[in-house]
């Protein structure tokens, strides 16, 4: 059985349409992330898997239980954690964590156990009693995360765990992220980033202004814009546009330019071929190359290629 199925579910803001037909199957355990640019849907999606709005038409299950039909009972197997951090600034580390363990009723004793279990478990130890004003973005989206899987839920739900960190709490966050998978419990993350993605998730949905425009593992992802990508660099400004013009026709789609770098780039069919085109073509016209290669596209290539645009 899935963890999360989504069968054709559309939702509607009055015009906007925020997500129309989308299908998705969630394996059970492991990371999957939801991928896409803002305004795309996810949260939307994230909440009406959470119970916290009911879709248009289609039908979401979590579980193997109905979200609108059996909404209760999905509730007692799942944890989110939303995209704005909901933590108390008043009460400290600790108290924030017993006080999500009350709402669950999981009585005092435990619900102390579980907030310094947790606590340990995000490095937050040495801050449990200081109070959430004094946390640092990175910490407050740690304790916030924490409270979310409070009651060691199978299935957990992630908006943005990461948006508005610096690198270095985004990475602290990775690794708390991929600990929490190691039990088996299923995590659902969305994501603007590409490279958070790649990083985590076994498996990957791309989702484009309330569509699903691909789904697969990052390498599948890549593989879907086929061919290669091949990269060059010329050795002197002024040469650029002349490369650019030499070497239009070896590329599969549109060249990207980097006017910084003396660089350009694009998807090829035939790799070898349009390797040793480029040398011949370049070489004729008197440009001299830097710096050659053919490599795999990355993610942001892929999303390009399938929907026209930049991903940021
Ligand atoms: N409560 C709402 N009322 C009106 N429009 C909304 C509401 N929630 C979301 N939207 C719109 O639906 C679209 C998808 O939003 P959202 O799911 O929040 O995207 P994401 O989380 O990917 O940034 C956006 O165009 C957004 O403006
Ligand atoms: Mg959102």
């Amino acid at each position: 059985m899935d963890a999360i199925k989504v069968s054709g579910v559309s939702k509607s803001f009055g015009d906007v349409e925020a997500l129309k037909k989308v299908v998705l199957s969630i394996p059970q355990g492991g990371i999957y992330a939801l991928l896409g640019p803002n305004g795309a849907g996810k949260t939307t999606l994230i909440k009406i898997m959470t119970t916290l709005l009911k879709p248009d038409s289609g039908s979401v299950k979590v579980g193997g239980l109905d979200v609108v039909s059996q909404a209760v009972q999905v509730r007692k197997i799942i944890g989110f954690a939303g995209q704005f951090a909901a933590i108390d600034d008043h009460l400290t580390g600790r108290e924030n964590l017993e006080m999500v363990g009350r709402l669950y009723h999981l009585g005092r004793r435990k619900a102390r156990l579980r907030a310094d279990e947790i606590l340990r478990q995000l490095d937050l130890a040495g801050a449990a009693d200081r109070t959430g004003r004094t946390y640092s973005g990175g910490m407050r989206r740690r304790l916030d995360l924490g409270a979310s899987f409070i009651t060691s839920p199978s299935i957990l739900f992630l908006d943005e765990p990461t948006t508005g960190l610096d690198p270095r709490g985004r990475a602290d966050l990775w690794d708390v992220i991929r600990e929490l998978v190691v039990g088996g419990t299923t995590l659902l993350l969305t994501t603007q980033n590409l490279e958070e993605a790649e990083e985590l998730a076994k498996q990957i949905a791309i989702i484009d202004r309330g569509r699903l425009i691909a789904e697969g593992t990052a390498s599948e992802l890549k593989e879907r814009i086929g061919g290669s990508i091949l990269e060059f660099r010329v050795q002197s400004g002024e040469q650029l546009e002349r490369a650019r013009d030499a070497t239009r026709d070896l590329f599969s789609g549109n060249q990207a330019i980097d006017p910084q770098l003396g660089r350009i780039s694009g998807s090829v069919a035939s790799s070898t071929d349009a390797l040793a085109q480029l040398v011949r073509r370049l070489d004729a016209s008197g440009i001299n190359i830097a710096d050659i290669h053919l490599r795999r596209p990355t993610l942001n290539e892929v999303f390009l290629a399938l929907t026209g645009r930049e991903s940021e």
